[in-house]
């Protein structure tokens, strides 16, 4: 089994390149046949999700906008993971369907929060595609639209997934080894 080292930590492979793309294809294929004559704008939330955006954008057939946004969580007088705001939203959503494009879903937090920041630039409606979910950890509400593969509750890296900022470069996912 294909080993890596990423700091203090081993992973070993468990999503190999080819099962991402294809999840990626699967997905692309549904967003093209359900939203193909919608106004689209797809939201990729950075950093997490920038290789998974470039292969499906790549797979979208429709003429569509593509803009990237990034969480503005304030450290220091606030406490960490206290999101505030949305950075690089520059496009117009009003009656737009958003499609955001999100890396991993884990407990949910995060695309709820992103999904409360959206409110107010008044979308038509906003559909959610995560590569991965990890149903086990999930406690929101919100349906995930398109998801492209279920995981396990276990951390995992690759394909611009980070631990600690790195091993976003590599081709495949890795599972931790405890
Ligand atoms: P949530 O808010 O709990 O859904 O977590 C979402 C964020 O946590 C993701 O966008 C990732 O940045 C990070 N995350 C969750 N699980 C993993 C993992 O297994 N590996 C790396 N990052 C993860
Ligand atoms: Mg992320």
């Amino acid at each position: 089994m294909k080993e890596i080292t990423l700091l203090d930590k081993t992973f070993e492979l468990y999503l190999p390149s080819e099962k991402i793309q294809e999840a990626i294809k699967r997905v692309a294929q549904t967003i093209n046949s359900e939203l193909g004559k919608e106004d689209v704008v797809f939201l990729a939330v950075l950093n997490g999700s920038f290789l998974f955006a470039a292969d499906l954008y790549r797979r979208i057939e429709f003429n569509s906008i593509i803009s990237f946004i990034k969480l503005a969580s304030y450290q220091g007088t606030q406490s960490v993971g206290n999101v505030k705001n949305l950075i690089g939203i520059n496009e117009d959503l009003q009656n737009k369907t958003v499609i955001i494009l999100e890396d991993i879903i884990d407990t949910g937090h995060t695309i709820k929060k992103i999904i409360e920041l959206l409110a107010p630039y008044q979308p038509k409606n906003i559909k959610i595609a995560t590569l991965l979910f990890k149903p086990g950890a999930y406690t929101g509400s919100d349906k995930i639209d398109y998801i492209g593969i279920e995981i396990p509750n276990d951390f995992i890296v690759g394909y611009g997934l980070d631990y600690e900022g790195y091993g976003r470069n590599l081709e495949d996912i890795y599972q931790i080894k405890n």
